[in-house]
């Protein structure tokens, strides 16, 4: 049977759980076709173990990726595995506790920045960590959480998916002329271990409720990693710096 990802190479971030958004995207890219590559934070042990409930074997490389020892090691021990890569999925967030949950105007600016650093700053460090991994081109692929709007308990997740929007669009101004190209999932609330950090997030969660027009399911990653394997495929060759939403439509709802 054919897939959509026949004969691609492709490196997935943020497997940590069976909930993970990550995990659903790594299982579905196996299944059209995908060769994958896994890393790993904060210990290869626990994504391998995950691993093993993926259709088929897939290594772990471990990576924080903002130590910059694992990401210049990166390229090297991907290559050994695999020669190359056609695509790069970003499914990292982190924000400490005093940056979430109702305390956006006393969150101290280290905590900002952390959140800023892996949330945002690590699209460009991965990347580039990549990047000579994609002579021939490629895809990278991460994911948002809508930052036009101000949402209860997400605080300084935000403007670090602000950013992170922002610096996926400047991404591909500079990668598109190597043929890479960088797109973002706008998805909406899964009850995944981040989203289990966020104090208050069933508050948030029940919006979806009460005015997505399609019936949304917080427990069900399958439909955001769909997403994901769509923007890697063949089938968005000329969509760049794009942010595709797969939320049940809220986005699209004024009130
Ligand atoms: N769950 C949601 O409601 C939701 C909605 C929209 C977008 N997202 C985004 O989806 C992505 C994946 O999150 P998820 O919901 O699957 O949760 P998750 O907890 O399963 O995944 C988050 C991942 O970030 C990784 N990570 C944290 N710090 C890291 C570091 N320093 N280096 C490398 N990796 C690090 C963790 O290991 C984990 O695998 C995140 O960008 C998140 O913001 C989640």
């Amino acid at each position: 049977m054919s897939g959509i990802l026949d004969g691609k190479r492709i490196l997935v971030t943020g497997v940590l759980m069976e909930s993970s958004i990550a995990f659903h995207t790594a299982k579905m890219a196996q299944e059209q076709g995908a060769e994958v590559i896994l890393t790993a934070f904060p210990r290869p042990t626990l994504t391998e173990r995950i691993a093993k409930k993926l259709p088929k074997p897939a290594k772990v490389i471990e990576l924080d990726v903002t130590n910059t020892e694992h990401l210049d090691r990166l390229e090297g021990l991907v290559r050994a595995e695999l020669g190359s890569l056609d695509g790069v999925v970003h499914s990292i967030g982190f924000a400490p506790q005093d940056a979430l949950g109702g305390n956006f105007l006393n969150t101290p600016f280290e905590s900002v920045a952390t959140a800023m650093h892996v949330s945002a700053f690590s699209l460009k460090s991965l990347t580039m960590a990549c990047r000579p991994l994609m002579a021939s081109g490629g895809s990278v692929v991460g994911l948002t959480f809508d930052a036009q709007f101000a949402w209860p308990q997400y605080d300084w997740m935000g403007p670090a998916k602000a950013a992170l929007e922002a610096t996926s669009r400047y991404l591909a101004r500079d990668l598109g002329p190597e043929n890479i190209r960088c797109n973002l999932i706008s998805a909406g609330p899964i009850r995944s271990m981040a989203a289990k950090s966020i104090p208050g997030f069933a508050d948030l969660a029940g919006v979806w409720d009460e005015r997505s027009p399609l019936k949304w399911d917080m427990n069900d990653p399958e439909p955001t990693g769909r997403g994901v394997v769509a923007l890697l495929s063949d089938w968005f060759p000329m969509t760049t710096g794009e942010i595709i939403h797969v939320d049940g439509g809220l986005h699209a709802i004024g009130a």
